[in-house]
């Protein structure tokens, strides 16, 4: 599975220990669009990097990362053909893939520990979308692109 992860300057270190949970899958690649260091960036330009992947296909799902986790959660909700969902829990994060089939995972730097961060990105990399009803929905919230 290829992942596309990015961050702006308020979860460079968050970055830093998800790609090595990543790093315990076998076969998931990453690429990661930065940023790399502490100055201030903009998280809608790092948002807009990780979807373009997820939307061409070049990714398969994206990981994204801000402060809180809202602004880029936000902006990336704003492109077509994504579905980010923000968790700070195991929960969360896998009913993002269950019932929502998520396609881009978002957490905040400032408010998510290594610890919980690391367990949710385990959750969400390995949860499947479960069909079904759900499907029904999904197709509703893509639908809404499109209104
Ligand atoms: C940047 O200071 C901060 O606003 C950003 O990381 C994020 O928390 C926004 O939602």
């Amino acid at each position: 599975m290829k992942i596309t992860i990015g961050s702006d300057h308020g979860a460079v270190e968050l970055k830093e220990e998800v790609k090595k949970v990543l790093a315990e899958f076998e076969d998931v690649e990453v690429k990661d669009v930065g940023t790399f260091g502490k100055e201030s960036v903009d998280y809608p330009d790092i948002a807009e990097k990780v979807c373009a992947d997820v939307v061409s296909g070049a990714a398969d799902r994206g990981i994204v990362l801000c402060g809180t986790g809202l602004g880029i959660s936000i902006a990336a909700n704003k492109i077509k053909g994504i579905r980010c969902a923000l968790c700070g829990d195991v929960y969360s994060a896998k009913m993002s893939r269950e019932h929502n089939n998520s396609n881009v995972l978002a957490m905040g730097g400032r408010v998510t520990g290594f610890g919980p961060a690391g367990e949710i990105v385990r959750a969400w990399m390995t949860t499947e979308f479960a069909g079904g009803r759900h499907e029904r929905r999904v197709n509703k919230i893509m639908a809404l692109e499109n209104k």
